[in-house]
């Protein structure tokens, strides 16, 4: 049985001392996670060791980086690598966040390397993936994710690719208030898993954890959630707040 996952995104924002409450505050709610069920906290690198020696000991809950770089060591100031992460304990890695790709240039061919650091490393990359809206608009998106899909993953093998966690999130939905509706979620996440069934079979594709990403919120996660195809939620905005993200980590399957 697929994971439940929710994994926060942190972004660029709160201070140590305010990350540090807000995980303290989230875990003071008790919620045990069944075995299925995962909490993962994307945080600033430079908290991520701290962050996890505040979540150790606690089962399912764990910290992410937010990014790594695409080559394994070398002459690149500035850059983490995937062994990096994996020498301090860290086990789950954002790849190819949407503001990566867009700020950053990140190009899928790109994303495929830094997923293959990640699994060298036996880091989980948690790989997004999404549309922008004029794609949405020209009603391309299923086309456009399936290549997403295709140029950073299909060269995985089935045993590689069942260590990786896809984010689906629809640029128009991120940080807009504007969430997709469930049934323009549970379309693309089937859409995604029917892409992964293709080439991998559906046994293999049914066993990935798709997450949705965009404008999840306490008020709407439990329905998302709910989707047959969605698997638990990749969140920004409401990630911040520890009562916001309380009722979303109570609101997996
Ligand atoms: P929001 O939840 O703020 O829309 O952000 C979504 C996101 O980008 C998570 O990675």
């Amino acid at each position: 049985m697929r994971k439940q996952i929710a994994a926060a995104n942190w972004k660029m924002n709160l201070t140590w001392a305010e990350g540090k409450k807000l995980l303290e505050d989230i875990l003071a709610a008790g919620i045990s996670l069944t075995e299925n069920q995962l909490a993962v906290f994307g945080v600033p690198s430079p908290y991520l060791t701290l962050a996890d020696a505040v979540v150790s000991g606690k089962k399912n809950y764990s910290i992410a980086a937010q990014n790594c770089y695409d080559k394994k060591s070398g002459a690149y100031t500035g850059e983490i690598a995937a062994g990096m992460l994996q020498s301090v304990g860290i086990k789950y890695c954002i790849i190819g966040h949407s503001e990566r790709r867009e700020y950053f240039n990140e190009s899928n061919q790109m994303l495929a390397e830094k997923l293959n650091r990640c699994l060298e490393s036996g880091i989980t990359p948690i790989f997004c993936c999404g549309e922008a809206l004029a794609i949405r608009e020209a009603g391309t998106q299923n086309k456009f994710v399936e290549t997403q899909l295709k140029e950073s993953l299909f060269h995985l093998s089935a045993e590689q690719l069942k260590s990786i966690v896809i984010a689906y999130e629809p640029i128009w939905a991120i940080g807009t208030g504007k969430t997709a509706s469930t049934e323009q979620a549970q379309e693309m996440h089937a859409c995604v898993r029917s892409v992964l069934a293709a080439k991998y079979g559906a046994a293999v594709a049914d066993e990935i954890s798709i997450l949705y990403g965009g404008s999840v919120k306490a008020n709407n996660a439990k329905d998302l959630f709910s989707c047959p195809d969605v698997d638990g939620g990749l969140v920004g905005g409401a990630s911040l707040v520890a009562a916001d993200f309380i009722t979303i980590i109570q609101s997996l399957k």
